[in-house]
Parts: structure tokens; C-alpha cells; sequence
């Protein structure tokens, strides 16, 4: 374990622990966790502390830094990642017109199979609710340290202001901060204290745009499922009545020494599929045929990434991408992910239709829950842990 990276997920309910299928030996409560290590804002760190160097719990394995930036440039980029622009951009509006759908529809698999992640350009969110739900994010770590630190959270559910994830001592630390809340279902909104109350319009602004993104989540799991050759409620089906999505508001403050650290370390997200809205500070990189890609923010486009349980379902027919996060010297960055994930107490396995004799069960069977609980004990690095839930050669014969 690297940094203990956690995203797209949240504490396990307490049916899920319960349930937590018993066909994985690493089960763990998550009750009674303690950081072993205080806490420590990192944007405090710079804004307050005026770090010159990056400490030493911020440092990265050779292996796992960015190279130093060529002078000039933005953030840290590897020398073989300079490749941008070359993520697919899937045009929604056409998704949703009869005659260019058919097109459309094949360019959004083939994103989903060769990258894991494509650009949702064209939707129907408008330019002025993402530029709102920027400015609150932006509004919210302006905030006194105090202020956020009301909503500071704890090892067991990570809900809240935080900036780190794995509990245990010697964990390489992010360089960022993150708030984290449930969004959906929403009418829990309304009673959810999580959900900061500064800056005043947060609520509104957050809560419009996640029924927002709640009703492109649902389009594009119909489309996917189609695509995989299956009624358009497949997928939804799979995820359950109970499926949620969860924000995460990405702080990531400049870097004395960017080619050390990392914003966010590798991993890939665990749930369902993912929908990044990052300002113009470019910060995120896409692993693609063993290269880091740097990935350039394109105005009013969402950035969305397919997580590991579509990975499993599909019996590894669509990817969950691996990412990373790079910082810069000059420029704060920040992203609001929304991360739509199954129900805790679903078992996720690959589905029936993805097996036949050529293609056995790639995975074993798991609740969401129980995959949620392993993180937190194992934490990941890149693409660890859905590689541990392989099956052997030999156990492929049946499911
Ligand atoms: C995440 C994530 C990327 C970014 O929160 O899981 O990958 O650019 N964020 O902030
Ligand atoms: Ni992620």
C-alpha cells in the first residue's frame, strides 16, 4: 500500500459488514480505527506554514514520481506523458438523436473498452451550474481551517472534511485535501448535516447539480447495458435500489517540489463509474498502455471514468482506468468527483451473459460492501486490488 487511495467509496453500512460476502478472507470491521498519525491540512500546510520543501511523508518511491516539469509548464508531467487531447470526447446530445445515436452509441463502447474514460462533452448540464458548483467548492476551502474542521471526519467513515485515507503510520501522504457526503439518494439532503452548511448556497448549488448528474448516470448506464448487448435496465438492476453516489471536492494546493509528490496516487475507482468536473488547471493523468497521460481540462466537459465494479460485472469487457493526480508549483487545483456506486449489500460478480466457455469468470463474487471493507485495511496502489480478486487459472471452470 502507497497511500491507501479510497476513492469512489464510503464507510460500508452496517448490512453491509454483516453481509460482506464470506468468499474473501479479508473482512474487516471498521469500527474502532484510529489515525495513528495527527491530521494535517495541506492546504493549511502551505497557506499558513509556508512549506518550502515537501516533508518526508509526502514523498513518493522513485518509481511512482512524475519527472521534474520542463520549464514553464503548468503541472509535473512525465516526458512520455505530454500526450494530451487524446482521450475519446463522446457527444451526448447525439447519444439522444435517433439518427446519430448508432454512431455514437460505438464510439462510447469502444471508449469504455480501449480507455475506461472519455470525455461527456455536449450534455445538458448548463456552463453556469458547473461554473456554480466551482465557485462553492472554490468558497468552501476559503473557509477558516476552523470552519472546515467542524466537519472534519474520522477513519471509520471518511464522510467529511479530510486529507488522508489510510490510517495506519508510514502512509506516503496526498498532497491535497478533499470534503466528502453522500449525494444520493437525495432526499436525504434536506436532514443530512454532512453536507457543509457555508458557503449559504451550497446546499442548492450541489444539490441541483447531483440530480443532474444522477439523470446522466442513468442514461449512460442504459446505454452501456445496450451496448453490451442486454436490456437498458440491466446494469441499474445489478446496482440496486440502494445504489448511491458521493461527492468528493478535491483540494490541491500548489507544490514547493512538485516532482516528488503526487495530488492523488495511483488507483482506480471502486465503484460504479465516475464524473470528474475539474477547473483549468490540468492535474489529471490516465494510465494507457503503461503511459501516463496527461489529461487537458476542456471547458463544460465532464470527465467520466468507468470503476472497478463495471469492470467485474462486465467480466473485464469495459476497464476501470487507472489514475493519478500531479501538482504544480503556481496553481491550486480543484475537482468535484461524483462517484456512482452499487448498493453495499449487492453482490457483484461477472454477470452470466459475459460467460461461456472461451470467457470464464474472471473475478470472484463480492457485496460492494465487502470490496469497500478490504480497501480500507489494504488500501490500493494503481490496480492492486482488482487484480487480487482474479481468479486462479484453475478456478475458472465455474462461478
Ligand atoms: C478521485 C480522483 C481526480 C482529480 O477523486 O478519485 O481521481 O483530478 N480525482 O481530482
Ligand atoms: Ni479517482
Amino acid at each position: 500500500m502507497t497511500g491507501g487511495e479510497v476513492c469512489g467509496l464510503l464507510v460500508a453500512s452496517p448490512a453491509a459488514m454483516e453481509n460482506a460476502a464470506s468468499d474473501h478472507e479479508d473482512e474487516v470491521a471498521m469500527e474502532g480505527l484510529k489515525w495513528e498519525e495527527p491530521v494535517q491540512s495541506v492546504q493549511e500546510l502551505v497557506e499558513k506554514v509556508g512549506v518550502r520543501k515537501v516533508p518526508s511523508m509526502y514523498i513518493r518511491p522513485m518509481k511512482d514520481r512524475p519527472t521534474r516539469a520542463k520549464r514553464g509548464a503548468v503541472a509535473a508531467i512525465a516526458r512520455d506523458s505530454w500526450i494530451m487531447d487524446r482521450l475519446p470526447a463522446i457527444d451526448y446530445a447525439a447519444l439522444q438523436d435517433e439518427k446519430k445515436r448508432h454512431f455514437a452509441a460505438k464510439e462510447l463502447a469502444m471508449a469504455c473498452e480501449d480507455w475506461g474514460a472519455f470525455y461527456l462533452i455536449n450534455h445538458p448540464i448548463p456552463s453556469s451550474l458547473l461554473h456554480a458548483v466551482q465557485q462553492v467548492a472554490k468558497e468552501f476551502f476559503q473557509l477558516s481551517l476552523q470552519e472546515k474542521q467542524v466537519y472534519a471526519n474520522t477513519p471509520n467513515s471518511l464522510i467529511g472534511y479530510g486529507s488522508r485515507m489510510g490510517t495506519s503510520k508510514n502512509t506516503i501522504l496526498d498532497w491535497g485535501d478533499y470534503f466528502l457526503h453522500y449525494v444520493w439518494p437525495i432526499e436525504d439532503q434536506a436532514i443530512d448535516e454532512s453536507w457543509p452548511r457555508k458557503p449559504p448556497h451550497y446546499r442548492y448549488i450541489i444539490g441541483e447539480y447531483s440530480k443532474k448528474v444522477h439523470k446522466l448516470y442513468e442514461a449512460l448506464m442504459g446505454i452501456f447495458s445496450e451496448n453490451l448487448g442486454q436490456e437498458s435496465n440491466y446494469l441499474g438492476n445489478y446496482f440496486g435500489d440502494g445504489a448511491t453516489h458521493i461527492l468528493r471536492m478535491n483540494y490541491y494546493p500548489p507544490c514547493p517540489q512538485p516532482h516528488l509528490t503526487l495530488g492523488l496516487g495511483s488507483h482506480s475507482d471502486a465503484g460504479g463509474m465516475t464524473f470528474l468536473l475539474q477547473d483549468e488547471v490540468p492535474g489529471l493523468q490516465l494510465k494507457k498502455d503503461n503511459k501516463w497521460i496527461m489529461v487537458n481540462p476542456l471547458k463544460d466537459a465532464l470527465l467520466v471514468n468507468i470503476g472497478d465494479q463495471l469492470q467485474i460485472l462486465s467480466n473485464g469487457r469495459y476497464k476501470s482506468v487507472e489514475h493519478r493526480v500531479v501538482v504544480n508549483k503556481h496553481a491550486p487545483r480543484i475537482t468535484i468527483a461524483i462517484f456512482c456506486n452499487p448498493a453495499d449489500d449487492n453482490i457483484i460478480s461477472p454477470a452470466p451473459e459475459f460467460i461461456d466457455k472461451n470467457n470464464p469468470p474472471l473475478y470472484k463474487s463480492m457485496t460492494y460492501g465487502g470490496f469497500l471493507l478490504s480497501f480500507f485495511k489494504k488500501g490500493l496502489d494503481g490496480k492492486g486490488y482488482i487484480e487480487s480478486l482474479k481468479r486462479k487459472h484453475q478456478e475458472s471452470c465455474c462461478i
